[in-house]
This record gives C-alpha cells, sequence and structure tokens, in this order.
C-alpha cells in the first residue's frame, strides 16, 4: 500500500520532473493547488515523526533529517529548537512547499517587486559601505504570521515568498519541507543566500500597496547549523522508484 507521504512524494516528482531544467516553465495553479491540499493532511504519523525521540539538549539550534534529495526536488524535516530560528534565506526560481508537523513558528515572507526599479532613498543606502551598495536589494512584505501543525501548508513559488525566515515560539517546531527544483550549489544556478534586513526601516514605503523593504546580502549567521536525525517514515526513495520504473 502506498503511504500518504509515498503519495505526497509522487506527485510533486511527477510535477516538477517536468519543469525541471526549463526555469521559464511554472506550475500551473491547479498543480500547485493539488500539491498544496496534499501537504495540508500530512501529519507528523505520516513520516513517523516524534519530537519526543528528537533530542533538544544540544546546542545545535536545527536539525535536519533528510528524506530525497536529487536534482528534480528535495524533501525533508527540519526541526528548530525552541526561541532558535531559521535566519532570512532565499529559494531563487524554486517552489516550496511548508507543512508544520509540531509545535509552532513564526514566519515572516518576502517577495520580489513587481515593476520595480527605484533606488533605496539615501537614509538606506547611507548604511551601506559604496562597494557593497550594489548588492542591496528591495523585496515586498507579504505576510508575518505563526503558523503551526493545525495551519495549511506555506507555499513559495518563483515569483511569491522567495525570501523568508522562520523562528521556533512556544517550544520546538518541525516542518516537513519539498523544494523544487532544488538547490545547486555546485552549478551556482541555486544558491541559497542569506540576507538582513537593513536597520532603520519603518515599512511606511509602500510598493503597490506592501511594505517595500531593503536587504543586504550576507554570510551564513554563525550561530545558525543543522546537525542530521534519522529518517524513520516510510521510503520516499522506494516510492518514486516505482514511478520512474
Ligand atoms: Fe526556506
Amino acid at each position: 500500500m502506498v503511504s500518504n507521504i509515498q503519495k505526497v512524494a509522487q506527485t510533486a516528482y511527477r510535477l516538477f520532473s517536468r519543469i525541471c531544467g526549463n526555469s521559464d516553465v511554472l506550475l500551473s495553479s491547479q498543480n500547485v493547488g493539488l500539491l498544496t491540499s496534499m501537504m495540508n493532511n500530512i501529519k507528523d504519523k505520516d513520516v513517523n515523526f516524534d519530537m519526543s525521540k528528537i533530542s533538544l539538549e544540544s546546542e545545535t539550534p536545527v536539525s535536519y533529517i533528510d528524506i530525497y534529495e536529487d536534482p528534480v526536488m528535495t524533501m525533508a524535516i527540519f526541526i528548530i529548537r525552541d526561541g532558535c530560528k531559521i535566519p532570512l534565506h532565499d529559494h531563487p526560481g524554486m517552489y516550496g512547499f511548508c507543512k508544520v508537523i509540531h509545535g509552532s513558528a513564526r514566519m515572516k515572507s518576502f517577495s520580489d517587486p513587481q515593476n520595480f526599479n527605484g533606488n533605496p532613498p539615501e537614509n538606506i543606502a547611507s548604511k551601506i559601505r559604496p562597494y557593497l551598495r550594489h548588492s542591496i536589494k528591495p523585496v515586498v512584505l507579504e505576510e508575518e504570521s505563526i503558523i503551526s501543525s493545525e495551519d495549511n501548508c506555506c507555499v513559495v513559488t518563483p515569483n511569491h515568498g522567495s525570501y523568508h525566515e522562520l523562528i521556533a515560539v512556544n517550544g520546538p517546531v518541525a516542518f516537513l519541507d519539498i523544494l523544487a527544483p532544488s538547490y545547486d550549489h555546485s552549478t551556482g544556478a541555486r544558491i541559497c543566500q542569506y540576507y538582513e534586513e537593513i536597520k532603520g526601516q519603518t515599512e511606511q514605503i509602500k510598493h503597490l500597496g506592501k511594505p517595500l523593504i531593503w536587504f543586504t546580502p550576507i554570510s551564513q549567521p554563525s550561530d545558525f547549523w543543522c546537525d542530521p536525525e534519522e529518517y524513520e517514515g516510510p521510503s520516499v526513495v522506494d516510492a518514486l522508484n516505482e514511478i520512474v520504473k
């Protein structure tokens, strides 16, 4: 029998293998909706995840459970310890489906602004060293909310919500993540870049009704790293072998 998580993986793989390697092709809204509705039903038991088995005593801010990874897509579970965070980062040209399966997190997400060519105001630009000013970038704030296992999955598309940070609140949080196409650090096609909001912004400047914020790229923060944990759920590798036979 095919389990829920295996069905999700098979559906995701069928959809994303069609568009992998062609960044001009987007998923239809029906297919985004299909995968979203399947992810909405995923619970911790579907991936055999039990927070009580995770050691929360260590210094590690985030644990990572690898479920599946190839160039088409990556499936993983992230566990963020109470008060820790996955810092602000991006998903360039990627889709992301993020379903909380235990606890809750505060998520803040941003998008590239459509049809915006403006320069940063002088009070923002002046905070950045002149030789770094070319790298600062505008984004629009999409939402800031608390997401829990009762909520639907959060969806990232190449045009919506490509930048986000997640902070565990009221205890540890775990979420299942599907990313497609996968990050590609070997060719540099899709690199995970970290950012921070340039200080002193008031969210008063709007673009198409949404607060316009300026980011500066940063190195991976030293207080963020991931340690691995073992996946104990149904095999996604086996399920995907079935559909490519
Ligand atoms: Fe992310």
